[in-house]
């Protein structure tokens, strides 16, 4: 007798770390027969691969969860699992609020996944295995576009008081070099042209390679000797860990994209003391201007957080002080939400309506910087990685080095070519170019 395919049906949250994951799941799955669907209702598998960043990320999947029950009421035999960093955190919770729930399984686990799926009845696997789950993973085959992350390491012991990705990523692990050059390169003989490299603290890693541990841009030097491989990017990085060998290779690497993401979270130094992010905001300064000497052109970019507890408004002009002396390309900036477990979470929070207003203060200054960050590269030549067809005929979309997302009209245009254009115009979210060589 033979089956015809199961179809899985993977939703994805957070951050590009569960991207990569999402991507390596369907592949474990793959060998058990699964195929990837867009159409939950054609599913025998729906797994949804969560975020416990925010209240409000992990509350998603629990109204996520209810929309499916009409699903599984018209298919008995339908698989719902939870993966992921609500999986983590909240473990048998789950299956309680949540009965019709067949599965969960934690970041570090999902190796495990292909036989968890075969067992009768309810299960839940929320280790941190001793055995590396990269090992027992399928080879990637199913890839989407001239552009790939790699995961080069994992999990984080900073503890800032606010978050729970120590807690539900556990301890930092490094991979180590030897697997990810291979994994590179194998990306790269399948059509990857740019590969991003993730850690949750990227730039603190330390892999075992030939002659002992080596640090990021010593990672990165030797992805850029791989042939076919023409962009390296890397997030989400520390400002504690961007040591002198890495700011020298935004001098010295020329596959190393003029963009790097640093979250900063606050520009008071009272507040980052009480985040335990063991920096100021001078020597966060500091670090940015040795970064632009290094590299002029970078586009940077950060993570804020508005309204963390004790935050008085002189805190909070402080980091619009500090925005204004940066000039973010861009930026990301959220309302503080306090997370069980975490040490923030023990203390009182400010009233909603101070911290939306902060916010949305905060946003406004940011989107001006980022506007006038695209429109300064009007009139300038950039490289723009062609990653699928436009909208309008002829019309090719891509990023630029710079992380923009560029339209090219560019009848003849192919997905993962990598060319050279000029840009024309800026509107909201992207940035026009027309096409200047081959
Ligand atoms: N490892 C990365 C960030 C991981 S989480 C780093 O250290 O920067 C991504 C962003 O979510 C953080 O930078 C922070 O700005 C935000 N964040 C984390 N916990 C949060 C919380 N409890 N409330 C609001 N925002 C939070
Ligand atoms: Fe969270 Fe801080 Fe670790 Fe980033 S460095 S993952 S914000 S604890
Ligand atoms: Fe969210 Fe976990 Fe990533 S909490 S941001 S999915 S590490």
């Amino acid at each position: 007798m033979t089956d015809a395919p199961k179809k899985l049906f993977i939703k994805t949250y957070g951050c590009q770390m569960n991207v990569y994951d999402s991507e390596r799941m369907a592949e474990a799955l793959g060998a058990k027969g699964y195929v990837t669907t867009e159409v939950a209702e054609e599913a025998d598998m729906v797994l949804l691969n969560t975020c416990h960043i925010r209240e409000k990320a992990a509350e998603k999947v629990y109204s996520d969860l209810g929309r499916l029950r009409p699903l599984k009421q018209a298919k008995p035999d339908l698989k719902i699992g939870v993966a992921g960093c609500v999986a983590q955190a909240e473990g048998e919770e789950i299956l309680r609020r949540m009965p019709l729930v067949d599965l969960v399984v934690g970041p570090q686990s999902y190796h495990r996944l292909p036989e968890m799926v075969e067992a009768k009845g309810k299960v839940i696997d929320t280790d941190f295995p001793e055995e590396d789950k990269f090992e027992h993973l399928p080879e990637r085959k199913t890839l989407k576009g001239p552009t790939a992350f790699l995961t080069v390491q994992e999990g984080c012991d900073k503890f800032c008081a606010f978050c729970v990705v120590p807690y539900t990523r556990g301890a930092e692990v490094s991979r180590p070099v030897g697997r990810l050059l291979t994994e590179a390169r194998d990306l790269v003989s399948r059509g990857v042209r740019e590969i991003t490299l993730l850690g949750q603290n990227v730039n603190g890693y330390h892999g075992e390679g030939e002659g002992g541990a080596w640090g990021l841009a010593r990672l990165l030097r030797e992805m850029a000797g791989i042939e076919g491989l023409e962009r390296l990017r890397y997030t989400t990085s520390h400002p504690n860990d961007m040591d002198d060998d890495l700011i020298a290779a935004h001098a010295e690497l020329p596959q190393l994209m003029p963009y790097l993401h640093l979250p900063v979270q606050s520009g008071s130094d009272r507040i980052l003391k009480a985040m335990n992010r063991k920096h100021t905001a001078a020597e966060y300064l500091h670090l940015i201007g040795r970064i632009r000497a290094a590299r002029p052109d970078i586009l940077l970019s950060s993570d804020f957080i508005v309204g963390f507890p004790g935050e008085t408004e002189e805190d909070f002009e402080a980091t619009m002080d500090l925005v204004r002396q940066v000039h973010f390309g861009q930026a990301f900036s959220f309302k503080y939400s306090a997370r069980p477990g975490t040490p923030a979470a023990e203390k009182p929070e400010l009233p909603a309506e101070v911290a939306d207003a902060r916010l949305y203060r905060l946003q406004a200054l940011i989107t001006e910087q980022q506007r006038a960050a695209q429109q300064a590269m009007v009139g300038r030549e950039v490289g723009v990685l062609y990653e699928k067809t436009g909208r309008l005929p002829g019309q090719m979309v891509g990023k630029s080095d710079h992380l923009h997302a560029v339209h090219v009209t560019d009848p003849s245009g192919q997905v993962g070519e990598l060319v050279r254009v000029r840009i024309t115009a800026s509107s909201t979210n992207s940035l026009a170019a027309e096409r200047i060589s081959a």
